[in-house]
């Protein structure tokens, strides 16, 4: 494992399937996974949350791990919050590293959806030794938008469901709709300066991959700048 917080957010994280492998062993040939692609305050979250269930795939968003990590004080989070704090991306041999130790994890037998990973080509690369990607869904949202959705996001501590102030309260103020927890919260890097940075990053490094992966004929490109229940439906159709 490559540090204890894994272990905490691993532990949180809902296993749609019954675990039959033991941590430990490879089992990347059994596997077909889903990766949501876009900008930063795309909707992959938000996306992740609501297409769970239908795919069967547990959520693996390397931004949680991360922010867990970083909370846990590990030498992983130590190394990785100065990235992140300026909105640049973290090193690749990092997340690489976070993400061959997750998916040797039990509930990731069938494959996992990826929020956030890859973001570069050598990542990319990596995870195509590590499992089959199927589908590749790129929520794609105007640069305009970015900034008002991450500036009013908050989201449940407890249960992690997304929210925004104005584009998607919580029915009861100060109450998450899902699970009654009132512990909500703000991320320390969405503020308007470090979306910035992490759209430059974007543009920079991560979207080179949309032509990565279209050339391997498994891109779906989604328009997120619209309800949120229309573009899961549009995600589902894709997945179909
Ligand atoms: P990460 O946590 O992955 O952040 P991000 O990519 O910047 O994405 P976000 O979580 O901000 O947005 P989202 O697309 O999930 O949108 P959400 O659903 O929340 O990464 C954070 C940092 O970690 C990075 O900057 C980097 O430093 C590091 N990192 C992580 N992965 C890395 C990697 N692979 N390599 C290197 N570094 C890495 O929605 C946003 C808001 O909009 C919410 O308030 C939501 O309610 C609202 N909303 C959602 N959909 C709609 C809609 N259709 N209409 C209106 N509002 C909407």
């Amino acid at each position: 494992m490559v540090d204890g917080a894994m272990a905490t957010l691993r532990s949180s994280m809902a296993s749609p399937t019954k675990p039959t492998v033991k941590k430990g062993s490879r089992h990347a040939s059994s596997m077909e996974s889903i990766v949501l692609f876009g900008p930063p305050g795309a909707g992959k979250g938000t996306q992740a949350q609501r297409i769970m269930d239908s795919t069967g795939l547990p959520q693996v968003s390397t931004g949680d791990m991360l922010r867990a990590a970083v909370s846990a004080g590990t030498n992983t989070g130590i190394a990785a919050k100065k990235y992140m704090d300026a909105g640049k991306l973290v090193p690749d041999e990092i997340i690489i590293a976070l993400i061959e130790d997750r998916i040797l994890e039990e509930d990731a037998v069938n494959g996992v959806m990826f929020d956030g990973f890859p973001r570069t080509i050598p990542q990319a690369e990596a995870l195509s030794n590590i499992t089959k990607v199927s589908h590749v869904i790129a929520i794609e949202v105007p640069d305009d938008r970015i900034v008002d959705r991450i500036c009013g996001r908050f989201t449940c501590g407890k249960c992690s469901s997304v929210y925004h102030d104005t584009f998607n309260p919580t029915q009861t103020d100060g109450v998450c709709d899902k699970c009654d927890s009132t512990e909500l919260k703000r991320r320390a890097d969405d503020n308007a300066d470090t979306v910035m940075s992490r759209l430059g990053a974007y543009h920079e490094q991560t979207s080179p991959l949309a032509l990565w992966y279209e050339s391997k004929g498994i891109f779906h490109r989604i328009d997120g700048d619209r309800a949120i229940d229309e573009i899961t439906k549009d995600i589902l159709l894709s997945l179909n």
